[in-house]
Order: C-alpha cells, then structure tokens, then sequence
C-alpha cells in the first residue's frame, strides 16, 4: 500500500465495543465507499478507546476481527483503504500523551460525551474517559487527515481536536494539518427504536433498541414493528413526532427516496404498513452484508493479513509525525 501524495487524507475509526448497528452503517461505514476513488483513506479499529469501558478481553478480540470484518463486509476495498488497530500502532497512545498537555482540563470537562458516559458508568469514571477525546484527536493529526466523516455525535470530539491542532501549531510552528468533520447529508443521527429522543448505540443495554448489523431478518422486521412511535397514524415528517421521522430517515437511507417521496408512498396508508416496509428494506439491504461478513469471520487469517500489512503502512506513517513532534518539543532522538 501507498498514498498517492496527491489526494488528501481521511480517517476515522469505529470502537470495537459491540457488533455494529445500522447507526454506525448509515451514520458513518455506508458513506466510505463514496470517498475510496478521491482520497487516501485510513479506517481504524480503536480498540483503545473501547477500554475507557469494561470490556471482556475475549469479547474484545473477537469484536476487533469483526469490525473489520464489517468495513470490508461493506464493500471497502483493503487494497485501496488502509485498515488496522489501533493498539498496533503504538504512536497513537504516544501522540495522545504529547497532546495531552496542550489539552485543557476545562475543555474535556464540557465534552458531553464525558458528561453522560461518566452518568452512565458511575463506579468507573477513570482518567481514561475523561482524555478519551485526546487519543481520537491523536488518531487524526497523526495521519494529517483533512476529512473526518463521522456521524454527528462525534462533532464536539472532531472541535477539539481543530483547537488542539492549531495550539500546537502556534506554539511550535506548522505541524498538523486542521482538520474537517466529514457528514452526510442523512444518516448522521439515527435514533433508538425504544426511545427516539436517544441516539441508537451499539453498547445500549436493551437489545430492541438498535438493529445490529448481524440481526435476523425475523428480528430486524419484528424490531422495526415494535419501535415506539406516537399515536398519530399519517406517515408525515413533522417536528415532535422522533419515532415516525427517524423510521423515515432510516428508510430514506436505505432506499435513497427522499422524505416527500416516502410520505407519497404510504399516503393513506398507517403506521404498521411503513413500519413493515422499513424492517423489510432493512433486511434487504443487509442481507449481502451479512453473507460477506460470515465469509471473512471464516478466514481469520485473512483478515489478520490485512491488519498486519495496515499496521506496517499505519506504522511507518505515524513514526515520521512522531519524530517532526519530538524534534519540535526539543526531545532528543537518537539513532
Ligand atoms: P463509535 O464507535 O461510537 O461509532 C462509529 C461511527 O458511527 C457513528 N455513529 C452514528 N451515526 C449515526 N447515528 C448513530 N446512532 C450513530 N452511532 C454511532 C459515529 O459517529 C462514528 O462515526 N469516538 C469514535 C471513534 C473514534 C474516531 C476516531 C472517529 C476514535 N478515534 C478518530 C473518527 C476519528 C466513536 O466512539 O465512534
């Protein structure tokens, strides 16, 4: 693998902390493919920051295979993205150190995403947590990425990473590139089935609040039959109805109809007969997904390839960034 020095960067990176829901898919993977031809495109398996939380370190390797095993399931080419994890390229954890001290102790504490996981975890609120945005922002100035595509609960993450960046490159000189958070134009909110105020999550303690990638189909429609909407019955995009408009963005993304042809098509028609409809394009529509899936979990050794030839590209990528750092630090290195 080589960049082309004439396309710019994009990264991002998915947390190996649960199979993948169609948050994750519609929010951020599904959209990749569109950036494969015009960029030089980095994706991730961030193990690191999956351990801001308990994990089960068995659980947690076989979740690293998979969620690579998904951005290729999603069509993402290993010979022109480069893939790896995180913890296998050890200049991610150094930058983070480095960054650490040009990161005030006042911005993480307004990140919100701190705010309501330190609510959820309460027995756990380690430093680890409260840094985590420091190592994402680690993850892309290593790489001097100018794109970031993200669903839009990353964009506080993405905003301090830009205030990072640029302090570090008024004290010591230009060094990274600022970069810029990278959304759809849907998809980049979808919402819980069991509470649509909520975003879908793939760590979400109640299974019928999110579509996992990896979902029956029988699941996917009686899911998709169940999710709370409210007792209205016209299938309308309309302000305060969360249940309906985020059924309608769901199906938006699968199909590509746009909201006024969606609420054309179930004209007339009530709440059960779209909901039907949603749960069968979904399951349509991840059903190759699913066979491609089972095919690579299959070949381990496969996929273990190409995290090892990513890590080296990823590798020899991140080494030169650290030694422009440390030089401007005024760190001695020596050969
Ligand atoms: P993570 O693992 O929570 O999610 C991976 C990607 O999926 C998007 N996403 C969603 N999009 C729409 N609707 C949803 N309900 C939804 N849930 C998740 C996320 O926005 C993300 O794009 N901190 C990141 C991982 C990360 C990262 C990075 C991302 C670490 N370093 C560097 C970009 C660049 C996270 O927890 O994503």
């Amino acid at each position: 693998m080589e960049f082309n020095k004439d396309k710019k960067i994009v990264f991002s990176g998915v947390q190996p902390s649960g199979m993948l829901t169609i948050g994750n898919y519609l929010g951020a993977i599904k959209n990749w493919k569109t950036l494969e031809e015009n960029y030089n495109c980095i994706y991730c398996v961030v193990n690191e920051h999956a351990i801001t939380v308990r994990q089960d370190p068995a659980e947690l390797r076989k979740r690293t295979y998979e969620t690579l095993a998904i951005f290729i399931a999603s069509g993402l080419d290993p010979e022109k993205n480069l893939f790896f994890v995180q913890s296998h390229v050890p200049a991610h954890a150094e930058l983070a150190w480095v960054l650490n001290c040009y990161t005030m102790f006042g911005e993480l504490s307004r990140m919100t995403q701190f705010k309501d996981k330190s609510a959820k975890h309460s027995d756990n609120i380690n430093a680890g947590l409260f840094t985590y945005p420091v190592l994402m922002a680690a993850d892309i100035l290593l790489y001097n990425a100018s794109l970031v595509p993200v669903g839009m609960d990353q964009k506080q993450h993405i905003e301090i990473t830009r205030d990072i960046a640029k302090r570090f490159n008024e004290a010591y000189s230009e060094t990274f590139t600022i970069p810029e958070p990278y959304f759809m134009e849907s998809g980049t909110k979808i919402c819980s089935l069991t509470d649509p105020t909520k975003k879908m999550s793939k760590s979400d303690e109640n299974e019928n609040s999110r579509i996992s990638l990896m979902d029956s189909r029988d699941d996917i429609i009686r899911k998709f039959k169940r999710a709370v909407t409210d007792s209205g019955t016209e299938v309308k995009f309309e302000e305060g109805k969360d249940g309906i408009n985020n059924l309608m963005n769901i199906y938006s993304c699968l199909t590509g109809k746009t909201i006024k042809e969606i609420e054309k098509e179930f004209e007339g028609k009530g709440y059960g007969e779209f909901k039907l409809a949603v749960g069968e394009a979904c399951a349509d529509s991840l059903s190759g997904l699913q066979a491609e899936f089972n095919r690579l979990m299959a070949d381990k050794s496969y996929l273990e390839n190409v995290m090892k030839n990513g890590s080296d590209y990823a590798n020899y990528l991140a080494n030169k960034m650290m030694s422009k750092v440390y030089r401007k630090l005024g760190f001695l290195q020596i050969k």
